[in-house]
């Protein structure tokens, strides 16, 4: 989850790492640092610290080093706390490395080369630059090839020698490092953002590749020793900020961004009232065929699978198994050629869904990515993938990407059911046309958020909530309680409304606040006793519910009434309504509402 970055160039290079790692301090913010050949001193300097990419640069300006060649890291914690010494980059004798990804075996290492004397700090990677250190023979790749098979885990491996002060080394094993020519020099990163616009195509940089960064060359060399020629990838997508806009947050913006991007996702998906993957190049007879569908993915993405397999029964009369990517391997999954796996990622970098998707390939599985980052390792693993068009998205609570993702979901199911028979022309064109209305339905929910700030101001004194709906009604909310515990801290349960009386319910107090949700009739009945249940231990209740079922009976603290949409489609605009929430109890508590403590935006370690 760490982020790395290298660059060696004709020029100064500091600001432009400095640059990076802001670009790359959504995939961690504990603690960030760089490492330069200092063309005054003549020695490699490191500059690091607790906090953040802004608090490295404030210690660069008081204690400044000027060189052509450096590295730098973002760091999320794993081993080790949060500290200036814990932080990257890590210095043994003539080594400084930067490390992304989890060295399980560090502790034998360390005593079985009895390393412990050149540790500072409680890190995995600081054991690694120790054993490069006491491996070095003068041949960096010879050295670095040698401590690689001596490593178990994950790691992608940024690396400067003293005695080659204009080169970087690099090698990976599973943690993605990309390389590419810029204008001045050639740089590496974790991932294309990183390079900051300024390169058209770049280099994947194969596992167990050596690369060498020199300032007009990248070099690969396999594990043979053999120079290798580099595979270069388009940069044909947009890898820029905007920046806020007018919003204090990203969240808030990427909340309101939501109807262009889901009109984005549709376009050429749906056209003239029917629904293509032709722009996706999925195969039409890979859907019609396939007996069994998977979804693996983590989080926020895995919430896209679980509502999902709602659609998948209620229309392809399918079952759909909807699988947490990091159990998926421990499972024993029942997977063969005739599945079609769903690996679902915004980043498309997560690791537990890019090695559970690595693992139903292996059993036969054919696969579909759902991802919006272009060009990302789940992408290009993945036989087939539907990108959303979500842009750029660096809150860590992940909003925009959510209902994309859907959106794409959506699509890739109604083609699904015409492939498959199930749809006749009409059916096809009015579930076309029901989902090409979401942006609008949407937006109706996003004009009325002063009314959810409102609802907001009542939970923000809450220690627990709990989110209670039926059927569809509880997928939903679990995105909604996720989105609210992840950002305002308040631990929040999303529970099955029916469930509750078997056991949950004793936590029910009128501490507790509880949001409901009513978005299908058949189940109005049914949950309003439930709410009534939760009222009567003393729950304030705040209810979401399609406009057009009844409110009459209904005595809750809060109604928010939802734009009318077919049931199926109601995940949209309630969706936008629990991440508003979410966004409000979190702001109007004061917290760092894009960087939640604890968490990164990519989680590229297991
Ligand atoms: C929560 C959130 C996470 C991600 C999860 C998967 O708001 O963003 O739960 O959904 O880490 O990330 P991706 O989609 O990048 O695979």
């Amino acid at each position: 989850m760490c982020g790395i970055v290298g660059y060696t160039a004709k020029q100064a290079v500091e600001k432009r790492i400095l640059d990076s790692l802001e670009l790359l301090e959504y995939r961690g913010y504990d603690s960030a640092g760089l490492a330069l050949f200092d063309t005054d001193t003549e020695q490699v300097e490191v500059r690091k610290c607790a906090g953040r990419v802004s608090d490295l640069r404030d210690l660069c300006g008081r204690e400044a080093v000027h060189g052509l060649c450096g590295i730098g890291h973002t760091r999320w914690a794993t081993h080790g706390g949060v500290s200036d010494e814990n932080a990257h980059p890590h210095r043994v004798g003539c080594v400084t490395l930067v490390h992304n990804g989890i060295i399980e075996n560090f502790e034998e290492i360390k005593d079985h080369y009895g390393l412990g004397q050149y540790l500072f700090s409680q890190t995995d990677t600081e054991v690694v630059a120790a054993l490069i250190n006491s491996f070095y023979n003068g041949h960096p790749r010879e050295t670095i090839r040698r401590a690689v098979r001596c490593l178990k885990g994950t790691f992608a491996l940024v690396i400067m020698f003293d005695d080659h002060p204009d080169v970087i080394y690099a090698v990976r094993n599973v943690s993605p490092i990309v390389a590419a020519y810029i204008p001045s020099g050639t740089m590496l990163a974790s991932d294309v953002a990183a390079l900051g616009g300024q390169a058209d195509r770049y280099i994947v940089v194969p596992e167990y590749t050596i690369v060498e960064l020199h300032k007009s060359a990248i070099l690969l060399y396999d594990e043979a020793d053999r120079r290798i020629e580099p595979e270069y990838y388009d940069i044909d997508w947009d890898t820029t900020r905007d920046g806020k806009g007018n919003y204090p947050f990203y969240m808030e913006k990427e909340i309101m961004e939501q109807p262009d991007t889901i009109r984005r996702t549709l376009a050429g998906r749906i056209k003239d009232g029917h629904i293509s993957l032709e722009k996706d190049g999925v195969p039409d007879q890979l859907l019609a065929d396939c007996q069994r569908i998977c979804v693996v993915a983590c989080g926020t993405a895995m919430h896209v699978g679980q509502l999902g397999s709602e659609l998948v029964r209620k229309i392809l009369h399918m079952h759909m198994d909807v699988e947490y990517a990091s159990e998926f391997m421990y499972m024993d999954p029942v997977i063969d050629e005739k599945t079609l796996v769903l690996a679902i990622s915004q980043s498309g970098e997560t690791i537990d869904t890019l090695e559970a998707l690595k693992y139903a390939r292996r059993l036969g599985a054919r696969s579909i990515g759902i991802i919006n980052v272009r060009g990302s390792s789940i992408a290009r693993e993945s036989d087939y993938v539907m990108y959303t068009d979500a842009g750029p998205e660096i809150a860590v609570a992940s909003t925009k990407a959510y209902t994309n993702q859907l959106a794409a979901f959506y699509a890739l199911i109604g083609r699904m059911a015409v492939v498959r028979g199930i749809f006749d022309r009409e059916q096809e064109r009015e579930y076309a046309e029901n989902l090409l209305q979401v942006p609008d339905k949407i937006q109706l929910v996003l004009n009325r958020r002063a009314e959810i700030h409102k609802i907001a101001r009542s939970l923000l004194e809450a220690k627990d909530a709990f989110m209670i709906g039926r059927g569809m009604d509880y997928s939903i909310l679990l995105e909604g309680a996720l989105k609210l515990k992840e950002v305002s801290y308040i631990h929040t349960e999303a529970y099955a409304s029916g469930e509750l009386k078997h056991g949950t319910i004793a936590l029910i107090t009128q501490e507790t606040p509880v949001i409901a949700a009513v978005t299908q009739d058949d189940l109005r009945d049914k949950e309003l006793s439930n709410i009534r249940e939760v009222q009567s231990r003393g729950a304030s209740v705040t209810l979401l519910l399609r406009e057009d079922i009844a409110a009459d009976g209904i005595d809750c603290d809060y109604i928010f009434q939802l734009p009318q949409m077919p049931s199926l489609f109601m995940g949209f605009p309630a969706s936008a309504a629990l991440q508003l929430l979410a966004y409000y109890v979190s702001s109007d508590r004061g917290l760092d509402v894009d960087k939640p403590r604890n968490l990164a935006k990519v989680v590229t370690v297991e």
